[in-house]
This record gives structure tokens, sequence and C-alpha cells, in this order.
């Protein structure tokens, strides 16, 4: 699909999808041709196979605010395929660039595909014309969308045990609901997925409520719906994403499907306002440990490294386990350490190597130090050693913060960035916050780590990410995506 400006001389073929579209009240030529040449105006054709297949225009008078669309029509052969969208996208940003802070459309009474298309980028009925068109008599519908508002949107997250739901205005956050099923999961000693979807289903219905009561707005007062898509576990995806789809279609409302690892990122602005860019971003928590370049949130993420085995809290689950401790082990080991100390046993530090280095300079891998950990414990037990859990934890947590937090001073220094923002359940942990607060000072670098409930996983996150799709001027999704449990970091918006 190639979009561009109109011209003259695309007037043949203009009027001829005219005709097909509009086919008692078309356009006389005369009047198509004024307004396509006229100062005030912006059309454009969308193409495929060098012939037009759709038409937009718009008309910005230069003293005023509000701008209107003129137009819009596409071929019946395309329809369906995102052309409308695409057209709609280019005019709001073309409005927004002439200044304008209101686009006002009409629309035929019984033209209800057109009108969906409309208020799923925002658009509200605010008045009628009676018998405008003519000669069939039909009332328009005068819908108007105001571009500058600060959009109110929903986010619904489910991609691991904890069913979250937050509500945004811009980026200033209304509510956050969460519901976590870690109790469930606390026998097995880790996340058992189709116990977390269950709870989802469980939960939704009633966080969606608390949120709404939290930010005391009605869904009316919405404007679009957010919802994680992945990467995370499918069948805990399926259940928000189902919600989610429910919501948009009973209301009407536009709905953005969100990468759940950029929301770690996009978390930091509700408490810390814009994220400033470029930033490195290390994300640790049961399900992931990523490293991220982020040059633009919503259009330049990469990924730089990750776990090649376990995520860090899963270890920390894993090696609590192993000690006795409870579940999640993280806050236990945290507890545990506390009295010991960190340089009693040195566990490996895994892909630190010279040799590693080459091909995982920024990936993680936790594993070994798991198994040198269980080890350790092992040869004691079976020696009748006492051993001391408190040293155990010390040093475990030394291992795994001081890979954390080097290669990622490794990666700023790398990039020549000099800021770096922590996300994810792990970030409570105290000896991580300590650490890299130092090494952070020490070199100059900008440590931004939000407060932890919006670094554990939630639904403020997902909602917030939309809302700069939104104010970025982002199309919604269309309801055809699905559960993408191993979703590519650079993918935003699906
Ligand atoms: O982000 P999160 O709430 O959920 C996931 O997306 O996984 O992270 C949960 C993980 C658990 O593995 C838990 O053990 C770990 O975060 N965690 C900690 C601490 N508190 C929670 N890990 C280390 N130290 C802590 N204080
Ligand atoms: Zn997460």
């Amino acid at each position: 699909m190639i979009i561009r400006e109109a011209t003259i001389a695309d007037l043949e073929q203009i009027m001829d999808l005219e005709h097909r579209c509009f086919v008692n009240d078309a356009w006389s030529q005369e009047v198509m041709a004024s307004e396509i040449t006229a100062p005030h105006t912006y059309y454009i054709v969308c193409l495929e196979d060098g012939k037009v297949v759709g038409y937009a225009g718009l008309s910005k008078l230069e003293a005023s605010e509000q701008a209107d669309i003129q137009t819009i029509a596409t071929d019946p052969s395309v329809r369906g395929r995102g052309f409308g969208k695409a057209m709609m996208n280019l005019l709001t940003s073309k409005a927004k660039e002439l200044g304008a802070k209101e686009i006002f459309l009409e629309v035929r009474a019984d033209n209800v595909v057109a009108q969906k298309l409309y208020a799923m980028f925002g658009y509200r009925r605010i008045g009628i014309r009676k018998n405008y068109y003519q000669p069939d008599n039909v009332d328009a519908f005068v819908m108007q969308t105001d571009i500058t508002k600060e959009p109110v949107v929903i986010g619904i997250e489910s991609s691991c045990d904890e069913t979250g739901i937050g509500i945004v205005r811009g980026n200033t956050l209304l509510a956050n609901v969460i519901s976590s099923s870690m109790d469930q999961h606390a026998i097995f000693g880790g996340v058992v997925p189709e116990v977390a979807a269950r709870a989802h289903l469980e939960a939704l219905i009633p966080v969606l409520d608390e949120a709404l009561d939290q930010a005391n707005i009605t869904l009316d007062e919405v404007d679009a719906i957010a919802v994680t898509n992945g990467p995370g576990l499918a069948g805990a995806l399926m259940v928000g994403i189902a919600a989610a789809k429910a919501l948009s279609v009973s209301t009407g409302k536009p709905i953005y499907a969100v990468n759940h690892l950029v929301g770690h990122v996009a978390a930091d602005i509700l408490a810390n306002g814009k994220v400033e860019t470029p930033t490195i971003a290390l994300l640790v928590s049961g399900g992931h440990t990523s490293l991220l370049w982020v040059n633009d949130l919503l259009t330049d993420v990469t990924l730089l490294g990750e776990t090649i085995d376990d995520a860090a809290g899963e270890a920390f689950d894993k090696v609590a386990r192993v000690l006795g401790l409870k579940y999640p082990g993280g806050p236990e080991i945290d507890k545990a350490a506390a009295t010991g100390s960190p340089a009693a046993i040195r566990f490996p530090r895994g892909l630190t190597l010279p040799k590693d280095m080459a091909e995982h300079k920024y990936d993680f891998s936790f594993s070994g130090l798991k198994t040198a950990v269980a080890r350790h414990v092992e040869l004691a037990e079976s020696r009748n050693e006492e051993y001391s859990v408190a040293d155990v934890a010390a040093s475990f947590r030394e291992a795994v913060v001081d890979v954390l937090v080097n290669k990622a001073i490794k990666a700023c220094k790398e990039y020549g960035v000099n800021r770096l923002l922590l996300g994810g359940g792990v970030v409570a942990n105290v000896r991580l916050r300590d650490y890299a607060a130092e090494r952070c000072a020490a070199e100059g670098i900008d440590l931004r780590i939000p407060p932890f409930k919006l670094c554990t996983d939630n639904g403020a996150m997902i909602a917030v990410l939309g809302a700069q799709l939104i104010m970025s001027g982002a199309s919604p999704s269309d309801l055809s995506f699905s559960a993408e449990s191993t979703l590519d970091v650079r993918k935003v918006q699906s």
C-alpha cells in the first residue's frame, strides 16, 4: 500500500471511485477538483498496483484550530485491509501538524461501518443534521474528536500470575489494582500456567470494577483499552486479551495490543515523567531477565541480551527451595542474607568469562549458579556438616546482583548512554538497589527505579504505554491480534 498526497492528475481515478462509493450523492468533478487543489485542504490517495483504491481529504483554515475530514472512501474490493485506518491516521497527523486541536466530520446516519471506524479513532457523536444527504433524505451525524486531549486508557495485564488493571489519563495514574494468584502457586514452587489462567478469569471483573472505582470514572469516560498480548504464558495472556476485546467490541472503544516488556519501561513515566532516551533498561522478574537499549520507547527498542536459562527471580525462587525457604524466594533470601557474608562462598558468575563474553556479552545464565548452590548444600548435608543459610543466601545474592549490575553498566558505557532504568519484581532486592545505586553514582549514570508497585507486573504500565501510542497518533490494533508468548521486544504494538 502506498499513500501519497493527491494531485489533479489523480482526478479521473478519484471520480471513478467517488461514483462507485457514493452512488446518489457523489461530488461533481468540478467540486472535487477545486477541493483537491484548494490551499487549505490536504488530499491523499491510496494506491495499489499503481491504481487509486482510496482517497481522503482534510480541510484546515489557517486561523482556525478546527480541522474537518471532508471525505474518505476506499474501493469495495480492498475493504477490511486497513486502508481506511491508514488514511485516517495520516489525516490525523496532518491535522496535528497544522495546529488543529479538534477534528470534525459528517457521516451518513445509515453508515454504521464508518461510524464504528470513527469511534475507534475516538470520535464522538455531537450533533445531527436532518436530511443532509440528498436525494436520499438521510441524516448526517456530526462527529468530533479532541486531538490534544490526554486519553483515558484502561490497561489489562495477565501475562503471568498477576491480574492487573490500571487506568491512566495521559501520563497520570488514576488507578492500579492487582490481584495475584501467587499463593496458589506456592505449593508448586513456581507459577502453574493453568492455575494462573483460571485465576485471571475469576479476578478480571472484580479487578476491573475496583479500578474504575478507584479512578472514580465510568466506562463511558474511557477513551481506549490497552492489553498485554505478549510475551508471557499463552493461556494467561488469552484471558486478558479476550476480556479486552470483549470490552472493546461492547463499548466501541479502540483497542491497543502492547508489549509487556516495553510496558515495564513505560511504567516509569507514571512516577518520574517522560522516559528520557536513549536509556538502557534492565528488566528482572520471575519471568524475564532482559537488557534493553531504548532509543525511542515506541519505535526503537532493541534487546541486547536476556537469560539463556532461568530468569533472575526464578533463580531466587529455586535457590530458596534448596535452602528450605518459602516461595516466592526473593524476599526470603533477602531476609536470610541480611546476617550473612557475601564473600563467604565464591559462587560462579554466569556468562562472564572471556570465552562467554564473545557470544553472550549481554546475556545471563543462572542455572549454573543454582546448581552450584545446590551442590554446596548437598555436600555439607552429605558430610553432616552445618552450613550457614545466611552465608549461602548472601553469597548467592551477591553473585546474581554482581552480574546483573555489571552487565547493565557495561551496556551503558558501550552504548554511550548515561541512563539506566530498572524494572521487575527482583528490583525489590535490597542488595540490587544498593549496588546499582553505588555503581551508577561512581560511573556518572543516572539511575531510575520506579516505585515497587509499578516495578512488578501491573496494568498501569500497559495503560500508560497505550496512552503513549495514542498520543503519538498510532492507529488502534486490529481485533485479529492474538497472544504471542514469545513476542519480540521490537514489536511494541501488535
Ligand atoms: O515482576 P514480578 O512480580 O513477576 C514476574 O513477572 O515474574 O517478579 C516476581 C519475582 C519472583 O521470582 C520473586 O522471587 C522476585 O521477583 N522477587 C525478588 C525479591 N522480591 C521479589 N527477588 C529478589 N529479591 C527480592 N527482594
Ligand atoms: Zn513482567
